[in-house]
């Protein structure tokens, strides 16, 4: 539990409810910014993504005309927000890009991401040790699937606060310090990654709202406790409700977002039988949340936001 107040403190009462107002009276899907992918990010356009990653925890972007080689300005984009701390994992590309297409990642276990199986609520990186966790990501569709694979998107904000409306005491149970464990991964008979004992919810030093989760029933471990496994439960009911906030969006080809690491999956799909138009996404993850710097006074440009 934090131990100064705010709204994450479950007995400041006043600093919840006018959070949680400011949070529930925005839109529950922000509108795509517009990023020419060879002039890069206009003042508008990033005052834009700041201002939505502020409020939702995450901005769509979209690239005019989509290019080729999508990654110079993926890494651009990035930069602008101060998202150059690129996490290393099993399968990253040189670039710190990842490229998630179906493909034999010559591993004991085919790692669905490479798959067109759906991928389950998560956030990214849940099974890292607790100071290297992820708290920004950039999500990019180079190509979309010929059907399927949609991407669920949700503000893990927002599910603090369903959650808490509901049992505050669920709230306790999840930021408890061994809420959510990720067993050791073993490959071939050899470690390759430690146990992660963990919460669900914590907060940060700069007092943001962290969430390590993933929904999968296999491979983790619940804290054996009533209250933890109610509250695990009603994260099950909530993805499952029709939630306004629980989105659902099929990327096209040049979109993507920018996220604070918000709880997100995929549906399963199936590609194109012509290699050439399968699926491709993009993926990076960084250490660091999406920097909100100061921007200069807005210009008399015209908005770069379209729904
Ligand atoms: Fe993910």
């Amino acid at each position: 539990m934090p131990a100064s107040p705010g709204p994450f403190a479950l007995d400041d009462h006043y600093s919840y409810s006018a959070w949680r107002r400011q949070k529930l009276q925005a839109p529950p899907c922000p509108p795509f910014v517009i990023i020419d992918p060879h002039c890069g990010i206009d003042t508008a356009g990033r005052r834009a993504i700041a201002a939505q990653c502020q409020a939702h925890n995450f901005a769509l972007f979209r690239l005019d005309e989509p290019p080729a080689d999508p990654q110079p300005a993926l890494r651009r984009l990035g930069r602008h927000f101060g998202l150059e701390d690129i996490d290393a994992n099993l399968c990253a590309e040189d670039s710190g890009l990842t490229e998630i297409t179906v493909k034999d990642t010559g591993t004991d276990n085919a790692y669905i991401p490479y798959t067109s199986r759906p991928i389950g609520w998560h956030t990214d990186g849940y099974y890292n040790p607790m100071h290297q966790q992820i708290r920004g990501m950039l999500l990019y569709c180079h190509h979309p699937a010929m059907q399927g694979g949609i991407s669920g998107l949700l503000d893990h904000e927002i599910a603090y606060i369903r959650l808490r409306d509901q049992n505050p005491e669920w709230i306790r149970a999840l930021m408890a310090e061994d809420a959510f464990t990720i067993p050791p991964n073993v490959e071939g008979g050899v470690q390759i990654r430690p146990a992660t004992v963990g919460p669900v919810f914590s907060v940060s030093e700069d007092g943001h709202l962290h969430m390590r989760y993933s929904a999968r029933q296999r491979n983790v471990e619940w804290k054996d406790d009533t209250l933890t496994r109610e509250a695990a439960a009603a994260l099950l009911a909530l993805f499952e409700s029709d939630d306004p906030f629980v989105l659902e969006l099929r990327l096209a080809a040049g979109e993507g977002l920018i996220s604070n690491n918000i709880l997100h999956r995929r549906s399963g799909f199936v590609d194109s039988p012509d290699p050439r138009h399968k699926r491709v996404f993009y993926r990076a993850r960084y250490h660091n949340r999406v920097e909100l710097a100061d921007l200069p006074a807005p210009a008399q440009a015209s908005a770069t936001t379209e729904e």
